[in-house]
């Protein structure tokens, strides 16, 4: 079995951090959105990857190399334009050949390790041609929307319905045989302009092929925007565990989850976890509270941060309270005393910005 990652897209919806940066690289915990899916995939026993790339194809190749850092092989697939999810598996055909493989989206986490999906596809004896996730969200509409019937059959599988006839999302987690080949290229763009991937999954079921399907338990977050993206931050800094290698002096506490890398410094602070703080950062005078990430090489002077991320090399300073916030690289957030009290703002592009 193959993987087929998806890093390609504009990632619109998380400007204008997208625009120096894929969104798929965009990390959570610490950790590159991308990497969580890559590992998934290693864990499933599938190390034969492709990953689908854009705009931002320089980068996420620099990130992620060749594989080898995960057991895996990497080929990377340009894609020129985003045309969907289906002209990926389109213009993946020559990597994939005739073997069944698993499509993952690359801004998508999930909280289950792939091996169950796996293991339920290949074992099924009926040799089904596609297997979907589905989880049941409040907001359907967002998402292909799956309708099923009372076997738990789809029935019919629609993308950003108006009216949704269920609750079921399609989730970014998919298996496929090669039928997927012959309905990628029987399908027509839809209103957005785009080879939907739920429209050639659709076709597989009118024409009668089997379309396994499976109910996700744990979490799931397409991560494209601010609110769930720091809630996927949230979710995994639940999961780490304490390992603090930097430096802590006297007067600082520390308490909770906290991961302190090497070379990171917490000086007359106190840091209340679950809280990852990368290696070069300093903490001085402050408080970082609960779900927040700190990437290198970044300062926080006479401040509090709590439930946010933090890119790397940012400057915080004098900064009362800052929460549900993703700081981009380099950017410099500080409070000075000078008269008269306005918001002095230098703001690029796309940012969004909460006066209190
Ligand atoms: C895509 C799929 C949609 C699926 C979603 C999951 O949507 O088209 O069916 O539910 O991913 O994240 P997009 O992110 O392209 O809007």
């Amino acid at each position: 079995m193959k993987g087929l990652i998806l890093a390609g897209g504009a990632g619109t919806r998380l400007r204008p951090i997208t625009y120096t940066s894929a969104k798929q690289l965009v990390p959570v915990a610490n950790t590159p959105i991308l990497f969580y899916g890559l590992q998934s995939m290693v864990d499933a026993g599938i190390r034969d990857i492709g990953i689908i790339v854009g705009d931002t194809a320089d980068e996420v190749r620099a990130a992620v190399g060749d594989g080898s850092r995960w057991g895996a092989t990497i080929t990377y697939i340009p894609q020129d334009e985003p045309l969907g999810l289906a002209h990926c598996v389109l213009i993946a055909q020559p990597f994939l050949g005739a073997d069944e493989f698993v499509m993952y989206l690359g801004d998508n986490l999930l909280e289950q390790d792939l091996s169950t999906f796996v293991r339920a596809f290949r074992d099924d004896p009926s040799r089904p041609a596609a297997q979907i996730l589905l989880k049941s969200v409040t907001d359907p509409h967002r998402f292909g929307v799956a309708e099923l019937d009372s076997q738990g059959d789809v029935v019919r599988l629609v993308e950003k319905p108006s009216e949704p006839a269920s609750d079921l999302a399609l989730v970014g987690v998919y298996l496929f045989g090669p039928l997927i080949h012959e309905a990628v290229r029987s399908i027509q763009p839809s209103p957005r302009g785009e080879l939907e991937i739920t429209d050639a999954i659709q076709w597989l079921v009118e024409h009668h092929y089997r379309v396994r399907t499976h109910q996700l338990e744990g979490w799931w977050i397409d991560t494209g925007k601010l609110t769930p993206l720091l809630e996927a931050n949230r979710l995994l800094l639940e999961r780490i565990e304490s390992r603090v290698e930097g430096h802590v002096d006297a007067e600082s506490t520390i308490d909770g989850r906290v991961v302190l890398e090497p070379g990171a410094s917490v000086v007359r602070s106190r840091i209340r976890g679950p809280v990852t703080i990368a290696s070069g950062t300093r903490i001085v005078d402050s408080y970082i509270g609960p779900y927040t990430a700190i990437g290198i090489d970044c300062t926080v002077v006479h401040s509090e941060v709590e439930h946010s991320v933090l890119l790397e090399r940012v400057s915080i300073t004098n900064v009362p309270r800052l929460q549900d916030s993703l700081i981009g690289r380099d950017a410099v957030v500080t409070r000075t005393q000078s008269r008269p009290k306005a918001l002095r703002l230098m703001v690029g592009d796309h940012c969004q910005i909460d006066v209190e």
